[in-house]
């Protein structure tokens, strides 16, 4: 079969062949590494795609070594996605080290912990603590460096052709990205983000959708993506939430988005590092399956339901900030893995969760995406669609 024709502006600038990109997925529970490792992206863009190493959680080391792992599988183009929320731009010096020490956890709400006490009871799951922490989150980012400054300075190095912002706006690191030839997109959920993205140096800025797996905002990705596009132009806009299919990349190149950034359609695949039972969850869920929660970060994150999601919102807790709110989730998720249990722990997808109904490998995936898209609009217009101007 001869390899469909599907481009856009994108494909040009970063020389890939398919407007497709698999999303930086970052760790879910249970592994504490990334979903999108080397194999994700490197077999995503083998296939003619971009695919993105989840980079947040590395140290400068393991993103080195992630690096040199995709350029071992492939040498066509990939990205790198890292978080620059306000606490990951901070240098830390030996005074903030010294005070960091020192400073207790902080002391959660005593109602938080009995209402999940509580919870756990309701279960049917025996109270564990969780064991104290011997690696502190962060502990590798080097003296005076913030920590997506030393991971950036990886990215740099490396000559990592795209760099994507999850969280924040590009600008710190921008002029310097743009200097070493970087192309760099950046997530959005809203439009006041969008414009602070694009003032901030993004390249491309990638309009998510509350349909997406994992954390999401509230506004639909086809009530976002005109109203992004209006805001930035003529900055290009890439669509993310609900792309897992050929059908809904037509969709979106169809509303002008230059391409489709895909999170849940890879999680099934199989180069994707997710624990076996969360694939099989997602390939059995259904589109109502989903529910936006704020229990396992403190901010809204779309998972996978499950009955201790279900009492943690019946409860009507507040979330605490997001630092405290994983502290106070520790507890009952170490008492999860003791009762064998992992079906509770956090399962990041999104609303087309109910359509993946298979294993596949990503190349496949990015294979059938092109496919379907270019046949609807190849076909479809002037066929099923007339249109004139
Ligand atoms: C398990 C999981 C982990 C994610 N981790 C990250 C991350 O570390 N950084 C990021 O920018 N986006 C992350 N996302 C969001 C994706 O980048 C993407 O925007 C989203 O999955 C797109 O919507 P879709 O799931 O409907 O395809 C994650 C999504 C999932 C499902």
């Amino acid at each position: 079969m001869s390899r469909p024709t599907l481009r856009t502006e994108l494909c040009d600038r970063i020389g890939i062949e398919y407007p497709i990109i698999s999303a930086g997925m970052g760790p879910v529970a249970g592994t504490g590494e990334p979903v999108a490792t080397a194999e994700l992206a490197a077999a995503v863009s083998n296939a003619g795609g971009l695919g993105m190493i989840g980079g947040v959680s590395y140290s400068p080391d393991q993103l080195r070594a992630e690096i040199h792992k995709v350029r071992s599988l492939t040498d066509r183009p990939f990205g790198v996605d890292l978080l620059l929320a306000p606490s990951f731009l901070i240098p830390i010096g030996k005074k903030e080290r010294a005070a960091a020490a020192k400073m207790k956890p902080p002391s959660l709400p005593s109602g938080h912990i009995e209402t999940m006490q509580k919870i756990a009871e309701e279960l049917d799951i025996e109270w564990h603590s969780a064991p104290p922490d011997t690696t502190e989150m962060g502990s590798w980012v080097p003296e005076g460096k913030s920590w997506a400054g030393s991971q950036i300075e990886v990215l740099l190095e490396e000559e990592v052709p795209v760099f994507a912002s999850g969280l924040g706006s590009p600008e710190p690191f921008a002029k310097t990205l743009k200097a070493h030839g970087v192309t760099i997109l950046a997530l959005v959920g809203n439009v006041r983000a969008a414009e602070q993205v694009r003032s901030g140096g993004a390249d491309y800025v990638v309009a998510q959708g509350t349909e997406a797996g994992g954390h999401t905002g509230r506004i639909g990705t086809l009530a976002l993506l005109p109203q992004v596009m209006e805001a930035v132009d003529p900055t290009p806009v890439i669509a993310a939430g609900g792309v897992s299919s050929g059908r809904a990349l037509a969709g979106i190149l169809a509303t002008g988005a230059v391409a489709g950034w895909c999170g849940s359609v890879f999680l099934v695949a199989d180069e994707a590092n997710q624990p076996e039972l969360q694939k099989e969850r997602i390939l059995s869920a259904a589109a109502e399956d989903t529910v936006v929660t704020r229990l396992y970060s403190g901010k809204t994150m779309r998972n996978i339901r499950n009955p201790l999601i279900e009492a943690w919102e019946r409860h009507g807790l507040d979330a605490l900030p997001m630092g405290q709110q994983a502290e106070l989730i520790k507890d009952i998720s170490h008492s999860i893995r003791v009762a064998g249990r992992e079906e509770l722990l956090m399962n990041a997808a999104g609303q087309t969760a109910g359509m993946l109904k298979q294993r596949r490998p990503a190349g496949q995936i990015v294979a059938e995406m092109a496919q379907e898209a270019a046949e609807i609009l190849a076909h479809d217009l002037g066929t099923r669609i007339q249109a004139s101007t």
